[in-house]
């Protein structure tokens, strides 16, 4: 049986890991090494030769082009991902920074969703406009701006699927023609979905990048990123990387490898959380409006049932009263701790405007969407009975007509 024939889960607890390990562990061990040394002259000149014939390798010259913990991690997520290769930074935006960097070149045209990760935005209107690529900002799931937003010089258009914070889902398979059609490369930032709720490869995307940060490590206790796609993109993008150098630790590494094995346990349970604590909301007097792309009211919700196998666990509300009615169920809540992120097995709850998007001054803040009263809740795997009754009690403590 070929690795991709197997069931998610076999992949990701027996992918990337080389039989035997060293010492016949179980484990992948952490290759806690800055350099590798050689038996002899002929020994590197034979190195030198393989890696110039391009043939591929997997043996170490020096830290910074790569781990053997390292490389292990890249092949489980590629594995995941039905990719020919996974390549590992020391976090998302160092992953979306160098793919961006690696695919444009001054003159060119970028496209991106209008709520793209605030530091993602912020790039694209500070380095990449001082270094002559322009970029334009759409609407999401607006299929014709993105069509009129299209230019000769469009090399690339980059998207979040499902966004943040309104879990908006972009019909993958016909922005890929469209894109396609004019000569650009999708890139899809997959960080919200992860390879077990979806993988972009198979719709038409030509690059996928991943916080790993969030769900794939799962755990809060690990920052890194990683590309994943074709071996004809993901080479050079290794190139650049050895020199821009932003590549991962190997204990990084082995705590990803760890929490990689359970992605498919745990993507139940945030599934499974996300749509019925969504549900509970909905039903909840002192809630405005729910974004969850389970439910019908959601705007995106048929194109997500179409291309998601589950929601995920991350819910959007608004609350009654604005910006005391929103920090007030905040700071009533018992079981999430207050925080940005997401995808950990621990519950984090946030204020957008008083965090992801503090930054932003209203108008512009309101012009993405992000208003006063808006909760972002990233569920864990806690149970949901728990994170209901404890949203119920929360709620009550919302001030009435506010
Ligand atoms: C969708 C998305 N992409 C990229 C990033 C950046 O990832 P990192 O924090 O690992 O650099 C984040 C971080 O919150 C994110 O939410």
């Amino acid at each position: 049986m070929t690795q991709l024939q197997r069931g998610f889960s076999t992949r990701a607890v027996h992918g990337g890991e080389a039989r035997p390990n060293p010492y016949r562990a179980v484990t992948t061990p952490i290759v806690q090494t800055s350099t590798y040394t050689f038996e002899s002259t002929a020994d590197v000149r034979a190195f030198k030769e393989a890696q110039q014939s391009g043939a591929p390798q997997r043996r170490g010259e020096y830290g910074r082009y790569g781990n053997p913990t390292q490389w292990a991690a890249e092949d489980k997520i590629a594995a995941l991902e039905g990719a020919e290769e996974a390549l590992l930074f020391s976090s998302g935006m160092n992953a979306v920074t160098t793919a961006l960097l690696a695919l444009l070149s001054p003159g060119d045209h970028l496209i991106v969703t209008q709520d793209l990760y605030r530091k993602t935005r912020q790039f694209c209107n500070t380095l990449l406009q001082r270094m002559g690529i322009a970029t334009s900002y759409v609407p999401v799931g607006d299929v014709a701006a993105l069509e009129a937003a299209l230019r000769p010089q469009t090399r690339l258009l980059f998207t979040e699927l499902p966004t943040n914070p309104y879990l908006r889902v972009v019909d993958l398979g016909r922005i890929a023609d469209l894109v396609h059609a004019r000569g650009a490369r999708l890139f899809v930032d997959s960080t919200f979905a992860t390879p077990y709720n979806l993988r972009p490869l198979e719709h038409g995307a030509d690059l996928v990048v991943h916080s790993a940060t969030k769900y794939l490590g799962g755990h809060n206790d690990l920052l890194a990123g990683v590309l994943v796609g074709p071996s004809s993109l993901i080479g050079p993008l290794r190139e650049v990387q050895g020199m821009l150098g932003g590549v991962v630790d190997p204990g990084c590494a082995y705590l990803l490898l760890r929490g990689l094995k359970t992605l498919a346990l745990r993507m139940e349970r945030h599934n499974e959380n996300g749509l019925r604590v969504a549900r509970f909301l909905e039903s909840q007097p002192a809630v405005e409006r729910v974004w969850y792309p389970g439910l019908a009211s959601h705007p995106d919700h048929a194109i997500a049932t179409r291309l998601l196998r589950g929601f995920g666990g991350v819910v959007s509300f608004e609350v009654r009263g604005g910006m005391e009615g929103a920090a007030a169920l905040v700071d009533a809540l018992r079981v999430p701790l207050i925080g940005p992120s997401l995808g950990g097995v621990e519950s984090l709850v946030e204020q957008p405007a008083l965090m992801s998007h503090y930054e932003l001054d209203p108008v512009e803040r309101a012009a993405i969407g992000v208003t006063d009263g808006l909760v972002r809740y990233a569920l864990g795997i806690e149970d949901a009975d728990d994170l209901i009754a404890d949203l119920e009690q929360a709620l009550a403590q919302v001030p009435a007509g506010s």
